[in-house]
């Protein structure tokens, strides 16, 4: 989340939270006049966050796959994203579903808006890079088990 200024960037995305522990330090970084938008698809995790963020007002839980992402934010009055972060795991998607979840990333962010994606492999660098020219990866030893951080900037560098 280094690159992510939560005092600029109100409107925050997230994909495929699991049990939802991105999500609780996300939500510690956000400011109250944030929202993130949190899309989970398996129903046990979607109801364990649902019941785990039912006070907290910045939290909009919703069970629907993440190529809807952009229908969801309209219906909340929202016209773009500023910051999107994905735990999906894309390389074990099919290639329609693993281009039509980054294609509706890059349709959702705003101008500069900033894509971060979790993965353990290299596999989906090449289609990330068609959609986002300038993304940075970084590798972190930290995660068990390690993976990389892909940082894409939507229109400029990472
Ligand atoms: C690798 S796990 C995330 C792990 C999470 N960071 C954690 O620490 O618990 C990926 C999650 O993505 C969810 N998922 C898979 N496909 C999805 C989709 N199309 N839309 C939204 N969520 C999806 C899965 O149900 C799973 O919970």
């Amino acid at each position: 989340m280094e690159n992510i200024d939560f005092s600029k960037h109100k409107t925050l995305v997230e994909l495929g939270p699991g049990t939802g522990v991105f999500t609780h330090s996300i939500l510690s970084k956000m400011p109250k006049d944030s929202v993130l938008f949190i899309f989970e698809l398996h129903e046990p995790f979607y109801h364990k966050l649902k019941h785990e963020l039912k006070h907290d007002q910045r939290a909009v839980v919703i069970h629907d796959s993440a190529e809807n992402m952009l229908h969801h934010l309209n219906q909340a009055g929202y016209s773009c994203a500023n910051v999107v972060l994905s735990s999906l795991p894309l390389a074990n998607f099919n290639i329609t579903l693993r281009e039509q979840i980054v294609q509706e990333v890059h349709t959702c962010l705003c101008e500069n808006g900033i894509y971060v994606q979790f993965q353990y492999s290299l596999k989906t660098k090449k289609m990330i890079q068609r959609y986002f020219e300038k993304t940075k990866i970084t590798f972190t030893s930290r995660n068990l088990p390690p993976a990389f951080v892909y940082t894409c900037k939507k229109n400029g560098l990472a």
